[in-house]
């Protein structure tokens, strides 16, 4: 079964098994064949942080599950449910138009619901993680179903609990979330602040006006899948200690460094700018002329050349800056 159109890297690699589920039941019931049958699982969403190295050997499962439903509206809060298969982008316009807020500054990510807790996906100063109540998942081993409060989930940077202790043992089914009645406009990100300006002027935004927005700064710096092979973020940016940060601006003194907890994070996409690399070409793969940081297919690339580059990346960006890069998208 080909996965070309089922990852947004657009890579050529086929999955010896593949099934589409549609509720929990069938989940379940594909878990078991793959036990009987002893198949490896690989479980899909929207493809949009994979790559996938070679043609797999498992038997993937596509998850599709569709709901999306206001469980409770009160006037601090509003409790929405979604299914892992929602187009996550869809999700945020629906919220929008039930007038519930929160997520509108996470517009445009590509992706499902599903994979959405497992990085706790972010941007522009909001993540997944403020605005989460729960999920539910199936277990891979026993098929029950589970449900995981916020604590549980272990959220962090670009982490959770799924990328860990809970690695490969957990299908997410659905997502509940912790919305606003009232839009609380989160604009501290400098070039969403001048978007809607020019959009709204001194009024407030709407919600809407915030999402649209959004999504024209995200069109500015990152490439559409559907046009040029990519997979958003490809390095996470580091976290480092303040002698790190104080020892790079002494060499750098434009640095791009913001405070994190006790920590500093890097702009991974400044040091691989930095270092010479936005733009840069290694035959059918390469980096994005306006944001370093995301790897492109620029057609018919094997995953090889990718991962190649990726290691090239890492290395001169060590070289010349002493920090290490780590991959973001999930690797098979
Ligand atoms: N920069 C450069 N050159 C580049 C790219 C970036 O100098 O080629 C500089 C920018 O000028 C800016 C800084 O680096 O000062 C940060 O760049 P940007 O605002 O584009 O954000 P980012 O840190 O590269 C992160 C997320 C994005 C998210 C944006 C906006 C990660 C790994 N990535 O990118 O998330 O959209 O912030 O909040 O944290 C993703 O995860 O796939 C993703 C796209």
């Amino acid at each position: 079964y080909s996965l070309k159109g089922r990852n947004t890297f657009g890579f050529q690699v086929a999955a010896r098994y593949f099934v589409e589920v549609t509720s929990v039941e069938q989940l379940q019931k594909a878990l078991a064949f793959a036990r009987e049958n002893k198949l490896n699982i690989v479980p899909l969403g929207g493809g949009s942080n994979l790559v996938l190295t070679g043609d797999i050997e498992a038997l993937v499962i596509a998850v599709s599950l569709r709901e999306r439903s206001v469980l409770e509206r009160s006037d601090d809060a509003v409790i929405i449910r979604a299914g892992a298969g929602e187009n996550w982008h869809e999700l945020v316009r629906w919220t929008l138009a039930e007038q519930a807020y929160g997520l509108e500054n996470l517009s445009l990510i590509p992706g499902h619901v599903g994979a959405a807790p497992i990085q706790n996906i972010g941007a522009y100063g909001v993540e997944l993680k403020d605005f989460f109540e729960s999920l539910e998942a199936v277990d891979i081993h026993s098929g029950e179903l589970r449900r995981f409060s916020l604590e549980e989930c272990q959220f962090g940077y670009r982490d959770s609990v799924f990328k860990h202790a809970l690695r490969d043992r957990f299908i997410i089914t659905s997502v509940n979330f912790r919305l606003l009645p009232g839009l609380q406009p989160k604009l501290g990100y400098g070039q969403l602040q001048q978007e809607i300006a020019q959009r709204c002027g001194r009024r407030s935004p709407t919600g809407m006006e915030i999402s649209e927005a959004v999504a024209d700064v995200r069109m500015q710096k990152l490439p559409d899948p559907n046009v040029l092979g990519n997979a958003g973020s490809f390095f996470k940016n580091p976290v480092v200690n303040a002698d790190v940060v104080e020892r790079l601006r002494a060499e750098f003194p434009d640095l791009v460094a913001f405070p994190f907890d006790e920590q500093w994070k890097l702009a991974a996409g400044w040091l691989i700018d930095k270092a010479g690399l936005r733009g840069y070409r290694e035959g059918r793969v390469g980096t994005y002329q306006h944001q370093a940081l995301v790897l492109v297919n620029h057609g018919d690339a094997e995953p090889g050349e990718l991962l190649h580059l990726a290691d090239v990346i890492q290395q001169k960006v060590k070289a010349m800056f002493g920090v290490a890069l780590e991959m973001e998208p999930r690797v098979y």
